[in-house]
């Protein structure tokens, strides 16, 4: 009886998984008992240098300025980063960093110096007008960017000049950001210019693209800088978190040469890295336009994009080979789409292109690749913030505007501080890529999925499965559009944006649009 009891169920349960497979292509397994690791809330981390219209133009306008700011920091960028909770931002580049001193940013701003930046002969900016982005006026320096994250409530990320400043300069920095006042000449400056109490600066970044314009060096001369950089380091008021140089995308002989070369000095050395910063862009595709491109291009991107993925496993295979436990973690400080020029909104603002929902997409599974490796990736900062490469915000004069990228980070926001979980996606492929892929993490009873449909035209309907759980209610938010190309522009800030929907979960299966990015926020019973 039992037996003839149990095969009608099998048969019931096969019936019912025949109809959602017939009405499913994909399906999504959610293992909630299989988890990965926290997701540090620093991956949703952001980036802004002194390039183009980042600080000048887009997070500084002045006090003086009418365009509504405080305290010089334009206030509608203020209102909307709040909204986002940002962890952590990193400054002052870049490339701008291995060219600036840090004390030409510190005490009254009438009586800082003019500098070249370091961009100011980028062949884009022949053109341009002179103007504090050529000719940096040192306006925006160490109190105002403090100022800043202050403001949002962001921890700062500094990154040092290694290139052509020395060690003494670095630790001066750290003196005068962290000393308490009384104590050193340096603490006695930074509260002289109002700032009493010490900032606490945990994050600094020895050098930046060090095998590049951080000083074309190798990765044993670089090695050899970051063990003479980080020797003896007051530690003052505050534990230093620091992030070494990391490779240039896939240069995975500088990963290994560098994690060697600390150990055959002295394996103990490895404990002063706290991060290991890869960079990683995924350029463009076809004929490079930020806005104009075609369905092919729209694959080619999206697949260059989730190379991503790749990186991380390798390097971290890579750094494995020294560091077999595992103690230092990646830093994706850098990353993002990179266009041709030709979608700014000023044209001082060097790489300040525009995004579309192509790079909202590229957010979104960038976003969910570092989710499914929260046991790898310790922190992320989008390259940059606002008016350049993948930016979350277009900003000039007194016009402002979210692009799909900010909405794709407070689509995500749920994940950060959850904890990741193993879910297995499985789609036939669209273009010869993956058609769905994306992540799940759990809080409570709170399970979120988020997940991109890279189709251009066609849903994917996918039967999800949480083992061993059942689902109480859902709702969906979805960020989507026919149009491949549309965006948000001072005159039509809104066009893209998420809805929000109760989702009919009950079936197992969950349409996904074309071309979109979902998040599902799913209550277990
Ligand atoms: O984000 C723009 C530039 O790209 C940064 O200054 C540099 O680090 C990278 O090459």
């Amino acid at each position: 009886m039992t037996t003839r009891r149990t095969a009608l169920r099998q048969l019931a349960v096969g019936l019912l998984a025949a109809r959602s497979s017939r009405a499913a292509e994909a399906s999504v397994n959610i293992r909630i008992d299989e988890p990965i690791g926290p997701i540090a809330p620093a991956l949703y981390g952001h980036f802004t240098e002194h390039i183009g219209g980042v600080i000048y133009g887009g997070v500084w306008v002045g006090e003086n300025s009418s365009i509504p700011n405080e305290h010089g920091l334009r206030k509608r960028l203020l209102d909307s980063l709040r909204l986002l909770r940002p962890p952590v931002i990193r400054w002052p580049g870049g490339c701008f960093a291995d060219s600036y001193d840090w004390r030409d940013g510190v005490g009254p701003r009438a009586k800082r110096p003019r500098r070249l930046n370091f961009w100011q002969t980028d062949p884009q900016l022949a053109k341009a007008p002179d103007g504090p982005q050529k000719y940096e006026p040192n306006e925006f320096g160490t109190a105002e960017f403090m100022r800043f994250v202050r403001a949002v409530g962001a921890e700062p990320y500094f990154a040092a000049n290694v290139r052509s400043l020395t060690p003494r300069d670095f630790h001066e920095w750290i003196d005068y950001c962290n000393t308490p006042a009384g104590k050193t000449t340096l603490a006695d400056q930074r509260a002289a210019s109002g700032d009493v109490e010490p900032y606490r600066v945990r994050y600094w970044g020895v050098g930046n693209e060090s095998w590049g314009c951080g000083g074309d060096l190798t990765p044993d001369e670089y090695a050899m800088e970051f063990r003479r950089f980080t020797s003896y380091i007051p530690k003052f008021d505050a534990p230093l978190n620091l992030i070494a140089a990391g490779p240039n995308g896939g240069d995975l002989n500088w990963t290994r040469r560098f994690f060697a070369n600390l150990a055959e000095k002295s394996p103990g050395l490895l404990n002063r890295v706290w991060g290991w910063a890869l960079h990683y862009y995924c350029g463009t595709a076809g004929k490079g336009q930020a806005l104009d491109f075609d369905v092919a291009d729209w694959y080619a991107l999206l697949g260059k994009a989730s190379r991503m993925e790749d990186l991380i496993v390798q390097h971290w295979a890579a750094m494995g080979e020294i560091d077999a436990r595992h103690r230092v973690k990646l830093v994706v400080d850098e990353w993002g789409a990179w266009h041709r020029a030709g979608s700014e909104v000023d044209p001082a603002y060097l790489f300040g292109q525009t995004p579309t929902l192509r790079d909202a997409l590229i957010s979104a599974l960038t976003l969910d690749i570092f989710q499914r490796h929260a046991d790898k990736v310790a922190m992320a900062n989008v390259a940059q913030l606002v008016n350049n490469l993948h930016a979350l915000f277009l900003a000039r004069e007194d016009k402002f505007t979210e692009t799909p990228n900010y909405h794709v980070f407070r689509m995500y926001m749920p994940h950060a501080g959850a904890t990741s979980v193993r879910a297995d996606f499985s789609a036939p492929q669209a273009a010869g890529m993956w058609r769905l892929a994306g992540s799940a993490s759990i809080r409570g009873r709170q399970l979120t999925l988020t997940a991109v449909n890279s189709h251009a035209t066609e849903e994917c309907a996918a039967a999800i499965a949480i083992p061993g759980y059942k689902v109480a209610s859902a709702s969906s938010t979805t960020l989507a559009s026919t149009d491949l190309r549309a965006h948000n522009s001072f005159e039509a800030p809104r066009r893209l944006e998420p809805r929000t929907a109760p989702a009919e979960l009950a079936s197992g299966v969950y349409r996904f649009p074309p071309a979109s990015v979902t998040r599902l926020d799913i209550t277990l019973a």
